[in-house]
Order: C-alpha cells, then sequence, then structure tokens
C-alpha cells in the first residue's frame, strides 16, 4: 500500500501532532512522497526522536515544539514553517486526545483540557493555515475526527463533542474557503493500533469485543489511515470539500 502515488512532489504540509501514532505515520507517508513536512508537537524529545528515525529526509522535514491550543505557539510555528518553506500547501489537524471520564461528573478544568488540545487547537492552526493558504489562493485541510463525534460513548462524552465540533467546523470552513480555492475535509477513524488506544486493544478480551463490532474484523494500522489523508491532500480530492471520511472498516453502516 505505501507504494501507492498521491502526487506530492515539493508540496508543503504541516502535520500537527507528527512526532508519534497516525501523526508520525501520515509524515513518514507524506515524506515517501516527496513533500516537505513540518511537524510540531508538546514535547521535544518526541519530535528529536521522530527527526532522528527519519534522517533520511534531511532538510525536508521540519520540527518545532508547540502546544496548539497556545496562539503564541501556533503562530510562532506557522511562522517558521513559512520562513523555512516559503508556503503551505495542507494542514493536517492530527492532534488529539482523550482522557476518560463521564460527562457529568468531569471537573470543568478537564472539559477545558480536551476541548482546548481537539477542538481549540484545531480551530487556531485551521485560521491560521486559511489565512496563508487564501493568500495562496488554494490549499488544503484534513483534520482528524473519530466515530466517537458521531456515535455516543459513556467515557467519550467530552473528546466526542469535540470531534463533533470538528466536523461542523470541516463544514463551515469548507464554505468560508470554497471562494479560494481550500478544500476542507476531515478523516473520522473507528480504534487504531496507536499508543492512544493501546489499554483498550492490546487487552485480549476487550479487543476481541471491539472486533465483533467492526465487519471488516480488525483493527486498522495507522498506514490505513494516513493514506485517505493523503488522498485529500492531493489534487485527486480538489473537488471534494466540507466532508468526513469514515474510516472504520464498516462499524458505522451497521
Ligand atoms: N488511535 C485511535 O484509536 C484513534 C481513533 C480515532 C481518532 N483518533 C484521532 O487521531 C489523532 C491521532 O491519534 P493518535 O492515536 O496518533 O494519538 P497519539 O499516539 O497520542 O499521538 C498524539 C500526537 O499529538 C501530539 N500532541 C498531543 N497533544 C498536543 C498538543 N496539545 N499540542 C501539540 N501536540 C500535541 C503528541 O505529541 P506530544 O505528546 O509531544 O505533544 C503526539 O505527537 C487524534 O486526533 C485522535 O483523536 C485516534
Amino acid at each position: 500500500m505505501s507504494d501507492l502515488s498521491y502526487n506530492l512532489d515539493d508540496k508543503v504540509i504541516l502535520v500537527t501532532g507528527g512526532s508519534r501514532g497516525i501523526g508520525f505515520e501520515i509524515v513518514k507517508q507524506l515524506l515517501r512522497q516527496n513533500a516537505r513536512v513540518v511537524i510540531c508537537g508538546r514535547k521535544q524529545a518526541g519530535l528529536d526522536e521522530a527527526v532522528s528515525s527519519l534522517a533520511e529526509a534531511g532538510d525536508r522535514l521540519l520540527a518545532i515544539p508547540a502546544h496548539i491550543a497556545k496562539e503564541e505557539d501556533v503562530d510562532h510555528l506557522f511562522d517558521q514553517a513559512i520562513k523555512t518553506f516559503g508556503r503551505i500547501d495542507g494542514l493536517v489537524n492530527n492532534v488529539g486526545m482523550n482522557i476518560v471520564t463521564s460527562l457529568v461528573d468531569a471537573d470543568p478544568s478537564l472539559w477545558q483540557k480536551i476541548i482546548d488540545s481537539n477542538l481549540s487547537g484545531t480551530f487556531l492552526c485551521s485560521r491560521k493555515a486559511a489565512q496563508v493558504m487564501r493568500e495562496q489562493k488554494r490549499g488544503k485541510i484534513v483534520s482528524m475526527s473519530s466515530i466517537a463525534g458521531r456515535r455516543a460513548a459513556p467515557a467519550m462524552g467530552i473528546y466526542g463533542i469535540a470531534k463533533a465540533g470538528i466536523e461542523m467546523m470541516t463544514k463551515v470552513l469548507a464554505l468560508e474557503l470554497a471562494g479560494f480555492n481550500i478544500q476542507v475535509n476531515a478523516v473520522a477513524p473507528g480504534m487504531v493500533k496507536t499508543d492512544f488506544s493501546k489499554p483498550f486493544w492490546s487487552n485480549e478480551d476487550i479487543y476481541h469485543q471491539i472486533v465483533k463490532t467492526i465487519p471488516l474484523g480488525r483493527i486498522p494500522e495507522p498506514i490505513e489511515i494516513a493514506h485517505p489523508v493523503m488522498f485529500l491532500c492531493s489534487e485527486g480530492a480538489d473537488f471534494i470539500t466540507g466532508q468526513t471520511i469514515i474510516v472504520d472498516g464498516g462499524a458505522c453502516a451497521i
């Protein structure tokens, strides 16, 4: 699958949270497509590890520490990206996190933390990217939702609300930016094999329970999410905007 081509030669694509998990896989595949890539994460150590394991990318990969819910960090991230590569062809809003909690018992500070990292950060980065892309009169924005944004699940409430917000943000931005040749879409995975969801899929009993709800009968690898993201970043998706592609092995079809 990694040999598929999306014609992303020399495109400049910023991937938030590219230091591990799905984001790292997206970055790895984008570099294989000869894109130039900017990544961010909160921890310098994580970024250093990602850069050293992708050393062959050389100066086609730029890593900037940034918390995407902090406006000054986002400004710095985009300034550095433009200073280094001169433009931004694509933004992948990949950052997301969850802390398992019921909605009713959640402390407001926990609500804020989950909303900030998933929703406010996506807003701040999309807004910044859109301002650059509007001048360029082209660009692609792809945000990471989740099927938790469509199916209410206990303990995933705040996360699901944030992801539902990302899907509405995708539609609103698509309308606001259509006249500038900027396409805005999202990808909504079900469970994917990363550290984020490891407590669930690494437990044999839970794994079998989850797999029973997935018609294709397995939990996907990050590369299976990276490909739809790359497609949405490519010219092949020039007439697709305001959409969310569900990548869940058929779970939501039930
Ligand atoms: N894995 C799944 O089962 C699954 C399912 C559906 C949807 N998703 C969505 O897919 C996306 C990626 O998930 P994942 O499983 O790859 O997550 P992950 O393995 O936990 O990786 C998260 C990445 O985001 C960075 N990050 C987290 N908070 C950040 C912040 N506030 N500012 C900047 N960087 C931040 C992390 O680096 P630092 O820690 O250094 O900041 C890391 O690079 C998320 O949006 C998630 O909601 C995942």
